[in-house]
């Protein structure tokens, strides 16, 4: 039986911090899905179909990965796709509450799904979506945090944003 991973997120947009968490499960597992939650209840820049596109570029080399978009709940999503794992990120110890709530949220709906957690190498582990949106918006260089592909996406979008809001 194949040991697949469940990799969930907003990934709004996806980030160097990201690919190298990706990179490192992809080490213990057989097939990795890159789950993009497209819950419409959440305040995105990129639309979760930009936001798989974005991944499914960025990891178009990587053997054994799946990018999906999925609603509702995550366990739900495990079930369909038979997966028992999730994997997740941690960075500072600020993740971590946020985490836990999480990872017990999830065991009170299935506890038969386990949650591992791994930290991105040292030089990305203050990265964030949210930190490069504003970096981005600030026009400050954000080449090294994310992809060259991101990056051009990234700038269109916030130039868009900006000449939509002049508009007004
Ligand atoms: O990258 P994020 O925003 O920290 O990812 C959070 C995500 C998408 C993994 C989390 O919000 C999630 O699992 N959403 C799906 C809804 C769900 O299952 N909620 C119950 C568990 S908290």
């Amino acid at each position: 039986m194949k040991n697949v991973i469940v990799y969930p997120g907003s990934f709004d947009p996806v980030t160097y911090g990201h690919l190298d968490i990706i990179k490192r499960a992809l080490a213990i597992c057989d097939r990795l899905i890159v789950a993009v939650s497209s819950n419409p209840t959440e305040n995105h820049l990129f639309s979760s179909k930009e936001r798989v596109l974005l991944l499914k570029e960025t990891t178009k080399g990587a053997k054994n990965v799946d990018v999906k978009e999925f609603d509702g709940l995550l366990i739900n999503f495990l079930e369909r796709k038979g997966a028992k794992i999730i994997i997740r990120g941690l960075r500072a110890v600020s993740d971590f509450e946020y985490e836990f709530q999480m990872v017990l949220t999830n065991r009170k709906l299935n506890e038969k799904i386990d949650t591992i957690f791994m930290m991105p190498t040292e030089k990305y582990f203050y990265l964030s979506s949210s930190l490069i949106k504003e970096l981005a918006t600030l026009g400050a260089d954000i080449s090294k945090y994310v992809p060259e592909f991101v990056e051009k996406k990234l700038k269109e979008k916030i130039s868009y944003a900006k000449s939509q809001k002049k508009a007004f």
